[in-house]
């Protein structure tokens, strides 16, 4: 099977009622400063907020479900061997049935040990069905933190991300404003000549790829014309 990499980022979450980070009309941010919440040191200066943040996210968030563009990437597992790269720290992929999923950002419903980052575990669900963490929340002896990759530190999957980019015989980009480095890079590993798609409300120009091909359009509406492409025998 041909290897399909996609590389998703918060616009393929917008239909499902997710906020992208950028975004006109609200933003994922709700407000907060970036800086308070999301960079390195936070959890040292800003503890509190910081767990208040991801808590609120979760439980925001926790019902939403994945939307056509989702199920659609799930789908073409049937026809190639699909590895999903995301930004986002949803976990909408998994849910629409992908099986291979890496998440440079970290994942909103885990947490991992403060003293082993290996050690990653599910957010508990408590008596009133929600996902919250403390910072003096203990699981398994350990204390733990969201699972988040703040600015600032490193991004531990991105040599697996890499890896699979370099075999990439097809690559699909959803949703994203490649503004985010070392995610926004990604697209410069996929060997010389492969197809590159990129599906986007407001593309942004990317200069060195003269032959990609832009889909203009919500992520479920360029999933839909890509899969007359790459499944044509379904059409
Ligand atoms: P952005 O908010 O920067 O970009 C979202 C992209 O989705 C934009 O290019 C929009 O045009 C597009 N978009 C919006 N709605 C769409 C829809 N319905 N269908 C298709 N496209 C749509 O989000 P990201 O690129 O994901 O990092 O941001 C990258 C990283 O910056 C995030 O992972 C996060 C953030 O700060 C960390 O948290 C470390």
């Amino acid at each position: 099977m041909k290897k399909l990499i996609v590389l998703t980022g918060s616009g393929i979450s917008a239909e499902s009622g997710i906020p992208t980070f950028r975004g006109t009309e609200g933003s994922l941010w709700e407000g907060t400063d970036v800086r308070e919440v999301a960079t390195a040191g936070c959890l040292e200066k800003n503890r509190d907020n910081t767990y208040a943040f991801y808590n609120m996210l979760r439980n925001k968030y926790k019902n939403c479900f994945p939307n056509y563009a989702h199920r659609a990437i799930a789908s073409l597992e049937k026809d190639y061997d699909v590895t999903v790269i995301t930004q986002n720290v949803d976990n909408l992929h998994e849910q629409a049935g992908s099986s291979k999923v890496l998440h440079l950002h970290g994942e909103l419903m885990k947490c991992r040990a403060v003293d082993d980052p290996n050690l990653i575990y599910d957010i508990p669900v408590d008596e009133k069905g929600e996902y919250n963490i403390y910072p003096d929340t203990i699981i398994d002896e350990h204390n733990v933190r969201p699972h988040i990759v703040f600015f600032g530190e490193d991004v531990p999957n991105l040599g697996k991300a890499i890896s699979l980019m370099l075999e990439a015989d097809i690559c699909i980009v959803v949703g994203t404003s490649f503004i985010v480095y070392p995610a926004a890079g990604l697209i410069s590993y996929v060997p010389m000549g492969n197809p590159i798609y990129y599906i986007d409300l407001d593309p942004k120009p990317l200069y060195d790829y003269p032959d990609i091909k832009v889909l203009e359009m919500t992520a479920s509406k360029g999933m839909k014309e890509l899969l007359k492409v790459l499944q044509p025998e379904n059409d």
